[in-house]
């Protein structure tokens, strides 16, 4: 498979290219908006043509690029039914399999950071958005967070892949790229071993966190694909 790990520095989201060497048909997991004219050169230099743009959530930190990238290359917006977005164009739910090319993946339905947060599980790697992250996991107190169901997400659908399984996360803060099944299972410091299902709801329950910047923005616009005029 043909695989880039991009970065948007000010939210330090990750967002990836695959793409199918055969057919040279490509997709992107959570696009930012500012970021579309490098995705389209990338694209334009690797000889790739955009298909699917998937979304692991509705974001509340970035506006996805999900409608310019429609706009501009006819993509189609994947994002789980639970998301309530205005504009998708391919609603899906767990257990569903994809492919595009040579390219097969997997929809694991891993909510608790959101209610519609999914992972998208590729041959060897998963992208698990902002549900498990390198050592940490995303927050669970707003877009109808729930601790303990994020906590039952990561146990029963990503702690049960196969260990070597690599994981590449929707941020990462401290310049890291990848993980995998095995090293968040032993490692990870909210979900590791002997931490326990209170443990970890108590923990996440009393972050009290500041709301991220641009989320009264964010989350409006990302229901309208990216639409900027949609958070007034
Ligand atoms: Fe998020």
């Amino acid at each position: 498979m043909i695989f880039r790990q991009l970065f948007e520095p000010e939210t330090s989201t990750y967002t990836y290219l695959l793409g199918c060497p055969v057919t040279q048909r490509a997709l992107l997991i959570d696009p930012v908006a500012s970021e579309v004219d490098a995705y389209v050169s990338v694209l334009k230099a690797l000889g790739l043509r955009l298909f699917y743009t998937l979304e692991t959530h509705v974001h509340a930190d970035h506006i996805t690029g999900s409608g310019l990238l429609r706009e501009r290359l006819g993509s189609q917006s994947v994002v789980h039914q639970a998301a309530g977005t205005l504009c998708p164009d391919l609603l899906v739910s767990d257990g569903v399999r994809l492919q595009l090319g040579s390219l097969e993946w997997t929809v694991l339905y891993t909510p608790g950071h959101t209610q519609s947060c999914v992972s998208y599980r590729f041959e060897d790697r998963v992208f698990t958005g902002d549900a498990l992250l390198i050592g940490g996991c995303g927050r669970t107190d707003f877009q109808q967070g729930n601790a303990g169901q994020l906590f039952d997400s990561i146990h029963q659908k990503l702690f049960t892949l196969p260990p070597d399984t690599l994981v590449y996360p929707g941020h990462d803060y401290q310049g890291q790229t990848v993980s995998t099944i095995r090293q968040e299972m032993q490692k990870n410091n909210r979900l590791g071993p002997g931490v326990s299902r209170s443990d970890f709801v108590a923990l996440m329950d009393g972050l009290d966190l500041p709301l991220p910047k641009h989320i009264h923005a964010a989350v409006p616009a990302n229901l309208a694909c990216g639409k900027v005029d949609a958070a007034i």
